[in-house]
């Protein structure tokens, strides 16, 4: 039984008629969230995942690096794929394209990107200044495609602007709505602010997710009770540690942290990522390198071991240290 006030909803999470078995979404998060991962996250409980951001002038353009970003299976469903661009005409084209490769649940547009090489584009959060042309991509995607759109915004530095923005994206035609409380010019830094997740979620009938610094049971109790938002989103804590979802879940319906051990956790769940990255053919040594490392969050010595990861110039020596992580902290 959930503990009284818990919002963690495990059976009654619905968007645009799609039915979720809990409200603990992945974020999209670029470099990071490629198929392998995501499947981790779902194995852990994440309802809806998310593809890591594509260009719509790359898919348009035939883009196959950016097409493979995509890349689904039947079990992963229902997922998401994001698209960023600055033209109705562009997304929706991407939008047909992508919808007709991998029959996503939702099509999201990215609206929160603070990257200088996606702004300069007048892409991502660049888009926040123009309320027309997000109501202009918004219902130019809802009335040339099937799949539901969402869009998943960063904050601006005002409630009223903030709030403006939401309807727009309401009134075009979304399905859902995510709401990352951190405006552009904070990046990643400094904290994530709940009340315009509440605020949007007073206002719109559309589901609203709320984005930014959930890490654990803890602060996503905090985040769905304080904003009564319909869904969470976990982006950064699932990174190396997709097991996060159980943990958190865990937390939401019993009131009490999940005790594992940690550190064997991390290597099966690293040696299972690697696993996936084979089945579904995307290894890329970088990635395996870089999500090695990741791996090694919140294990004793972790610098330790990362500093012998570094050093690691094969693939079989990387597997070495990781198989020996847990001796290393014991
Ligand atoms: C490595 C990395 C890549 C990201 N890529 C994307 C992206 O492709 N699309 C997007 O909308 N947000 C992206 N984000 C932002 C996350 O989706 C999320 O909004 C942000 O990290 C705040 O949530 P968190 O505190 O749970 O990490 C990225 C964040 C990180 C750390």
């Amino acid at each position: 039984m959930p503990p009284p006030g818990s919002h963690f909803q495990k059976t009654n999470m619905i968007i645009a008629n799609l039915k979720f078995p809990n409200n603990l979404f992945l974020a999209p998060m670029a470099n990071v969230t490629n198929l392998a991962f995501r499947m981790l996250c779902k194995k852990y409980g994440a309802a809806l995942t998310y593809s890591e951001m594509i260009s719509a002038n790359a898919i348009v353009r035939q883009g196959e690096k950016s097409m493979q970003r995509g890349l689904t299976c039947e079990d992963e469903q229902p997922f998401c794929i994001q698209v960023f661009g600055n033209s109705s005409d562009t997304i929706t084209e991407a939008a047909r394209i992508l919808e007709e490769a991998y029959r996503p649940a939702i099509i999201d547009v990215n609206m929160g990107c603070p990257a200088p090489t996606v702004t300069k584009q007048e892409c991502g959060s660049a888009l926040l200044n123009s309320p027309e042309l997000i109501h202009n991509i918004i219902s130019d995607l809802t009335g040339n495609i099937s799949t539901p759109v969402s869009a998943k915004i960063r904050v601006l530095d005002s409630m009223e602007k903030t709030l403006k923005i939401a309807r727009t994206i309401e009134s075009a035609g979304a399905c859902a709505i995510t709401i990352h409380g951190r405006t552009r010019e904070q990046m990643y830094s400094g904290t994530s602010s709940l009340e315009y997740a509440k605020r949007i979620k007073k206002e719109l009938s559309i589901p609203v997710i709320v984005n930014g610094d959930i890490k654990d049971g803890i602060s996503a109790k905090h985040a769905l009770e304080y904003t009564e938002c319909d869904g969470l989103m976990i982006g950064r804590a699932a990174i190396g540690t997709p097991y996060i979802f159980r943990r958190i879940s865990h937390y939401l319906e019993n009131g009490e942290p999940l005790e594992t051990n940690h550190c064997i956790q991390q290597v099966n769940d690293f040696i299972e990522y690697t696993k996936l990255v084979g089945k579904y053919n995307i290894f890329s040594p970088g990635n395996i390198k870089a999500q090695s490392k990741a791996f090694t969050k919140g294990v004793a010595d972790s610098r330790i071991i990362r500093g012998k990861l570094n050093s690691a110039h094969t693939i079989g020596s990387i597997m070495d240290v990781m198989h020996g992580m847990c001796d290393e902290t014991s």
